[in-house]
This record gives C-alpha cells, sequence and structure tokens, in this order.
C-alpha cells in the first residue's frame, strides 16, 4: 500500500486534423513517450493518454498530490511536444490551448484544463473520469446534481446508510474566482439557483458530507475569460468516485441518460444535446458536433491504472444518442437564432463587439418610434 495517490486528468487541444475534429496519432504518441519516460524515472506510477475530439486527455497517477510542479511541468513538456507535431504536419489550431509560452510551475491559468483528485485508495478503488469535447464545465452541473442529489437518480442516496446525510457541493463563480460550499439536500434549492447558470457557477467539487470524502472534481478553467476572446470552447473534464458509500457506477452513469443542452459546438457559440458515446465516436463531425462525452472506468490499485472500460460502449445508450440526434436536428434548424445560438453575454467572445462598433454610427434614434406612437394615439382616439 502507497502513500496518497493522486489522480490528475490535464487536457489540451494541441491542434487538429480537418478542422476541430481529432488529434494526429503521432500527437498521442509523442505525449505517450514523454508520459512513458517519466514513469521509467519514476516520477509518476502510471499514466493513459487518449482524445475526445480535438483535445489530448493525460490520465496520470503519482504521490506527489495536487497542483505539483513536476506533474503539472510534465504535461506541459507532453503538450509542447505534441503542439510541435501539430506545427510540422501543419495541423489546424496547433497548440490552440496554450496561451503562453513561459511555464512557471502549474498550467492553470495558460489554456490546460485540469482535474486532480488525491485520495486513500479503499479496498476496491472504482473510479469513473469523464471528457467531453464542443462544451464547457458548466456542462457537468445537471449530471453531478443528479449523480450526488437526487434519488430518483441515484437510489443510494436513500438506501446506503453512508450517503444517506448527502453532499456538500462546492460551487465555484468563474466571473469572480470564488467559490462556496453548500449542503444538500438542506440547501438543494440554492445549489440549484446557481447551478442552472452553467456559464457563470461550475459544480468544481462534492464531498461526502458523513467524512468529507472528496467524491468528484471537475476542471473549471474558462479559456475565454483567461485570453479575452473566443480561442476554442473550455472542453473539460471531471473525476468521480464510485461505490461502497458513494455512487454506484451504474447510478453515475444514470445522469448521462439524457442528453441534456450544453453550451458549445460550432465556434463554441451553440447549445446542443451532449451525446454520451464509447471511444470510437468520440470524434466531432456534425456542425463540429455535436457536443460529446465518453466515461472511462478504472479500478486503481497502488497507484496504477486499471483499465480503461470505455462505459458509454453499451447498447443501453443508444435511445440517448438518437434522443440527441433528434435534438440535435431539432436545434439546428434554428441557425443564427438563439436559443441555438448563444445569448449575447457569451457572443461577447466573438464577433458581436466588433459588428456592434462597425454599426455604432449608424444606429439612430428611430422615427418609427415616433410613427408607432402617433398611431396608436390615433386608435385610442387622443
Ligand atoms: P456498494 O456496496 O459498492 O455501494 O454496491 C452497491 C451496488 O453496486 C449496487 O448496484
Ligand atoms: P474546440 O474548442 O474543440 O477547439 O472547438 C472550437 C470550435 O470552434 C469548434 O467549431
Ligand atoms: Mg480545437
Ligand atoms: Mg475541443
Amino acid at each position: 500500500m502507497c502513500a496518497k495517490v493522486t489522480l490528475s486528468v490535464i487536457k489540451a487541444d494541441l491542434g487538429s486534423i480537418a478542422g476541430h475534429h481529432m488529434p494526429h496519432p503521432d500527437q498521442l504518441a509523442v505525449a505517450t513517450k514523454i508520459l512513458a519516460e517519466a514513469k521509467q524515472k519514476g516520477l509518476i506510477i502510471d499514466f493513459y493518454v487518449t482524445h475526445v475530439g480535438d483535445d489530448i486527455q493525460l490520465i496520470i497517477t503519482h504521490n506527489k498530490g495536487p497542483d505539483h510542479p513536476d506533474i503539472h511541468g510534465l504535461a506541459w513538456d507532453a503538450f509542447k511536444a505534441a503542439t510541435k507535431v501539430a506545427r510540422e504536419l501543419k495541423l489546424y489550431a496547433a497548440g490552440q490551448d496554450l496561451l503562453s509560452e513561459a511555464f512557471s510551475g502549474n498550467v492553470k491559468g495558460l489554456g490546460p484544463g485540469v482535474a486532480e483528485l488525491e485520495m486513500e485508495e479503499r479496498e476496491a478503488e472504482p473510479v469513473v473520469t469523464f471528457h467531453a469535447d464542443k462544451t464547457e464545465p458548466g456542462a457537468f452541473n445537471l449530471p453531478l446534481f443528479r449523480i450526488f442529489a437526487d434519488p430518483f437518480n441515484t437510489a443510494g442516496l436513500v438506501i446506503d446508510p453512508k450517503m444517506h446525510d448527502g453532499f456538500v457541493f462546492e460551487v465555484y463563480d468563474v466571473f469572480e474566482g470564488r467559490s462556496v460550499l453548500l449542503k444538500s439536500p438542506e440547501e438543494m434549492y440554492d445549489i440549484l439557483a446557481l447551478i442552472g447558470t452553467p456559464g457563470r457557477y461550475i459544480v468544481r467539487r462534492v464531498y461526502r458530507k458523513s467524512d468529507n470524502l472528496l467524491a468528484a472534481v471537475v476542471s473549471v478553467e474558462r479559456l475565454n475569460l483567461i485570453a479575452g476572446k473566443y480561442v476554442g470552447k473550455d472542453d473539460p473534464v471531471a473525476i468521480v468516485r464510485a461505490q461502497h458509500g458513494l455512487p454506484a457506477v451504474g447510478e453515475i452513469l444514470e445522469a448521462f441518460s439524457f442528453p441534456h443542452l450544453v453550451a458549445g459546438w460550432m465556434r463554441g457559440s451553440h447549445n446542443g444535446p451532449l451525446m454520451p458515446v464509447p471511444m470510437r465516436y468520440a470524434r466531432v463531425t456534425r456542425f463540429d458536433g455535436p457536443p460529446r462525452v465518453i466515461a472511462l472506468g478504472w479500478n486503481i490499485s497502488n497507484g496504477r491504472l486499471i483499465g480503461p472500460a470505455d462505459l458509454f460502449d453499451d447498447v443501453a445508450f443508444d435511445e440517448t444518442r438518437r434522443l440527441a440526434q433528434n435534438i440535435a436536428e431539432y436545434m439546428r434548424r434554428h441557425g443564427p437564432f438563439m436559443p441555438h445560438r448563444l445569448g449575447p453575454e457569451e457572443m461577447e467572445y466573438t464577433t458581436l463587439p466588433a459588428v456592434l462598433e462597425k454599426l455604432k454610427d449608424r444606429f439612430v434614434k428611430s422615427e418609427e418610434v415616433k410613427v408607432v406612437k402617433k398611431h396608436s394615439d390615433m386608435l385610442s382616439g387622443s
């Protein structure tokens, strides 16, 4: 039995074949080589490299705790190397998520997304990692609420004495950079009042109330807020621990059986259904989407990553995917209209400010306002 183990999921979009579709295998290979060398040197215990859509995912276990400069530095090196490949191959948007050239000990705020969970391994340590493309961190709000607070989703909240007290949600305000801890079930309506605005309030961590065990972590980086302009969506990752006093894996996956609408999709500017898919379908095509998520099942054994099990690779999710297709078609028919296209607050980071600036002198106080007024006066006989 080793010391506490940290599971770090660190991801970045470093360029893609043909648009924002998927990375080149050579990018995954070079990232794998760098992590393999780190494993050989004993810096990390184990790792797995994959992708969802155009985002490269590094899943790493180690004993160094969250936010460790060696681990973040390692991820940074892997991302730089994958960017180099992207530049050599002239892939699209090479180095997209690396907003800075200089690494200073932590990848947070530099573009990559990070979720890290330090744990004392239990007798068996089942964990699910979620990796999504063409959406934002708040996309996990609804499923995480259902997993940890909704007894219609999670039978264990009623049945399992270890879960019966409920969970504590850390909700992070991305605009203000501060969080609040809220208890479920007591403060369930307060939680919902916040997290129903997923572009601003993000479920960042979830703790089991009875003993403060950390049960879930989400990456909360929002690139646009870091860069001040649209540079791609903040395709998020999440880690959820399972079983034995926590939601069962089936309860965790159940929360994704409804393909809820999330922000992202084409140009990061459209609402669309979040489609749970197996790894082989983690490639986005239609209108650069629809947004999708994979779920990888692991057991952690003295830090070793046993897995992954490709958890959405199940016919039981076929109907969810079919519904997502129908919703995608329905939303697409709105073209550039809200609510398919995002609202003006989110468009702040796209062309909207430039369009408004260009038209500013052409906006005139409308004569029609007077005409309409006169017309209504006439009708009312005054
Ligand atoms: P646990 O004892 O791990 O909570 O098992 C419950 C379960 O998996 C029922 O589906
Ligand atoms: P990514 O954030 O996945 O790079 O997507 C950007 C985009 O503009 C898709 O249309
Ligand atoms: Mg991209
Ligand atoms: Mg992406």
